[in-house]
């Protein structure tokens, strides 16, 4: 009798960490209920997307991978789901070859909407998952109810909620048992993290003592989050000390168009607060340029205080208009080629300021997670504080907390010699 062939899944993820971490869980879903995960690259029978809808890029990203799937695996189950599944499901449905739209309310039974359509999985359950990592992400939290005024994320993700503590807590032992050296948790706005009367700090608190959890990391917080309690705890050395604050822009008119709660005073107080008690933490941020109105006195002031808080990394999005939301309704919208040469020269800050950070730490020793190797013979991984290095290895180096002496720059990080 010959062998039944295995159901293949690929999975594929855009967007944030929280649609990541969504889909790592998923992928585990997958895997214990007999599905064969394999790379997207390889060819399957089921093909899922997670899709992220935070610009017009996004969107276009999106549609672009359905088509492309639907071209690789033309017999595949295609089903998109995530964000842009829930903010415009007729739209994904109506791109040839879309069988299936799953929003972000139903992803949860995705698994049943899945066999529904007789692809059931008969593999082996628990073989590892196809990209396993080094880092693994757990969702803490979901939903906004502040919404910012050229946000879609609330209207994808609902009202906060939050996961109760004790499943936090046995995820994340469940991960280290996998062998994971670091988590990382995620949400859209973990800082309002609260269960059961417990907020953030306790449910750090609890993760730390209450699991061997190597190295934990946030994923970001709001500056108004950092309070002096809360960054007390990175006392303990297993809380990585990189910070991603979102400032979106670092000129005070401007925020408060775009209806965030925090003061450039606010942000700079959160920034020396971390400081004061991080030492060499590294800080980094998003920001959007091109926001309705932005006058070139206002990109420059925000450019200005981008280079006065001297960030470890700054994400750079061109402000894009998402229907229904407050500010896609302002007139004074920017004109494309002005979001183009902003977004460059902030880019070209956020080089600057990474190299900056970066050359600081040369002749330091410091711990690295190693992760993959990134050509042959030449090993990467991050620092706690955020820093890819690059070292030569002939011996694997994945999944290993090794220190390393930092020797010279590299165009994306620095370069190591792993002290043995
Ligand atoms: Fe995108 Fe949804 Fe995250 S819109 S950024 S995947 S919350």
């Amino acid at each position: 009798m010959g062998e039944t062939k295995a159901v293949t899944v690929a999975l594929e993820t855009l967007g944030c960490k929280l649609n990541q971490a969504e889909t790592e869980l998923l992928a585990r879903e997958l895997s214990e209920a007999g599905y064969w995960l394999v790379p997207p690259e390889e060819g399957a029978d089921i093909f899922i997307l997670n899709t992220c809808t935070v610009t017009h890029i996004a969107d276009r990203k999106s549609r672009h991978l359905l088509r492309a799937a639907r071209r690789q695996n033309p017999d595949a189950l295609l089903l998109a789901t995530g964000c842009y599944a829930e903010r415009a499901p007729q739209e994904l449905a109506g791109i040839p070859g879309v069988d299936l739209v799953v929003g972000n309310k139903e992803k949860p039974h995705l698994l049943e909407l899945l066999r529904a359509t007789g692809k059931i999985g008969n593999a082996q359950p628990g073989q590892p998952a196809a990209h396993r990592r080094t880092r693994t992400l757990i969702k803490v939290q979901d939903g906004c109810n502040d919404p910012c005024s050229y946000c879609i994320v609330p209207r994808t993700r609902g009202r906060e909620r939050s996961l109760p503590a004790e499943q936090i807590i046995v995820e994340v032992r469940a991960r280290v048992t996998a062998g994971y050296k670091e988590v990382v948790l995620t949400g859209t706005k973990i800082g309002s993290y609260r269960q059961d009367g417990i907020g953030l700090k306790h449910l750090l608190e609890r993760i730390l003592a209450e699991t061997a959890v190597e190295r934990l990391r946030l994923s970001s917080l709001q500056p108004q989050d950092l309070s002096p309690g809360l960054v007390h705890l990175w006392g303990d050395p297993r809380l990585c000390r990189h910070f991603h604050l979102p400032l979106q822009s670092g000129c005070d008119a401007v925020l408060r168009r775009m209806r965030r709660r925090y003061s450039l005073a606010e942000y700079r107080r959160a920034v020396e607060s971390i400081r004061a008690r991080v030492p060499d933490a590294a800080i980094t941020t998003d920001i959007i340029v091109g926001f309705p109105g932005e006058s070139e006195g206002e990109f420059e002031e925000s450019r200005r205080f981008c280079q006065e808080i001297g960030f470890a990394g700054i994400h750079v999005f061109p402000y894009s208009p998402r229907a229904g939301t407050p500010a896609a309704r302002l007139p004074d919208q920017v004109e494309p080629q002005v979001k183009r040469e902003r977004k460059q020269r902030m880019l070209e800050l956020a080089e600057r300021s990474a190299h900056l950070f970066r050359k600081r730490f040369l002749g330091q020793t410091t711990e690295v997670l190693w992760e993959r190797e990134a050509e042959a013979e030449t090993w990467s991984g991050l620092t706690d504080n955020y820093i890819r290095v690059f070292t030569r290895s002939k011996e694997p180096l994945t999944n290993r907390v090794l220190p390393a002496k930092l020797s010279a720059m590299h165009d994306r990080g620095l370069w190591g010699e792993v002290a043995r």
